[in-house]
């Protein structure tokens, strides 16, 4: 097993995957897919898979490790971001699209989403993963940062300005108006790395089956909901309505 936290981001993928195809090929979009980890493993597996963005590094590190993992179809990598997206691709072209760790660090992800509903087929599926608030105030909580962490609770994501802030955290109820809002059905929300990042990695790579316990105990915990609040990325799997047309309830001045 790697590093459990990129196996769990993995669990993630493969989740989404399942869900949205059911084992059929699927054509998948990763929206900031950076250097390719999960795209590389979808096109293994025989996915027909796009990357797109705006880094030229994490482009070419994807094109690399494509080669490296000797892949008979590569990864289409296409410099651009979730405002340009619909430059890049077609409306309604993609069965699943995976937006990880992405929407922390966009000007509008309320505009990000609505792209996103225009490139998937009606019926197509989202995944999306954001960093959470609640993790984020225990961290800063226990590193004895107090007013942070007070500052954190209280500051939406909405009114999150992440160039003073840093990138956007985000609750549940966020995520699900943003997605509900643009004509997504939730199909399946859960909470990744509860303990993950807390626990040192000296510990973690050091003590005999630790790794395995870590990853049985978050596959436990992501499906529970005392915990899930908690934890530092919040995943939801959601279905385009089968009737949706380019939703985008406020055009691009919307937010969230
Ligand atoms: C934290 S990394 C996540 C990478 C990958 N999705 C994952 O889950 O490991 C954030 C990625 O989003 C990309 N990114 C930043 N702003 C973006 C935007 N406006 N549209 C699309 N991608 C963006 C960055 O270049 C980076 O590759």
């Amino acid at each position: 097993m790697g590093p459990v936290r990129s196996e769990l981001m993995w669990q993630a993928v493969a989740d989404a995957v399942q869900i949205a195809g059911g084992g059929a090929l699927l054509d998948v979009l990763d929206l900031g897919g950076g250097t390719g980890g999960d795209a590389v493993r979808l096109a293994q597996l025989g996915h027909r898979v796009t990357v797109v963005d705006p880094s030229p590094d994490a482009l070419a590190s994807l094109h690399r490790r494509g080669v490296e993992a000797g892949l008979d179809a590569p990864v289409t990598g296409v410099l651009g971001d979730s405002a340009d997206l619909l430059d890049h691709v077609a409306p309604a072209s993609f069965d699943l699209l995976v937006c990880h760790g992405v929407l922390e660090h966009v000007d509008d992800p309320g505009q990000a989403l609505s792209a996103v509903a225009t490139a998937l087929r009606p019926g197509g599926h989202v995944s999306v993963v954001v960093a959470g608030r609640h993790a984020a105030v225990a961290a800063r909580a226990l590193a004895g940062d107090f007013v942070t962490a007070q500052t954190l609770l209280a500051r939406t994501a909405a009114a999150w300005d992440i160039r003073s802030m840093g990138p956007r955290r985000f609750v549940r109820d966020e995520v699900d108006e943003l997605l509900t809002a643009r004509g997504f059905e939730s199909i399946q929300s859960q909470g990744l790395r509860v303990f993950a990042d807390l626990v040192p990695s000296a510990i973690v790579d050091t003590e005999p089956g630790a790794r395995e316990a870590l990853f049985d105990l978050e596959r436990i915990l992501r499906t529970s909901p005392d915990f899930t609040g908690l934890s530092a990325g919040l995943h939801t799997i959601a279905r385009l309505d089968l009737t949706s047309a380019s939703p985008d309830p406020g055009g691009n001045s919307a937010t969230l």
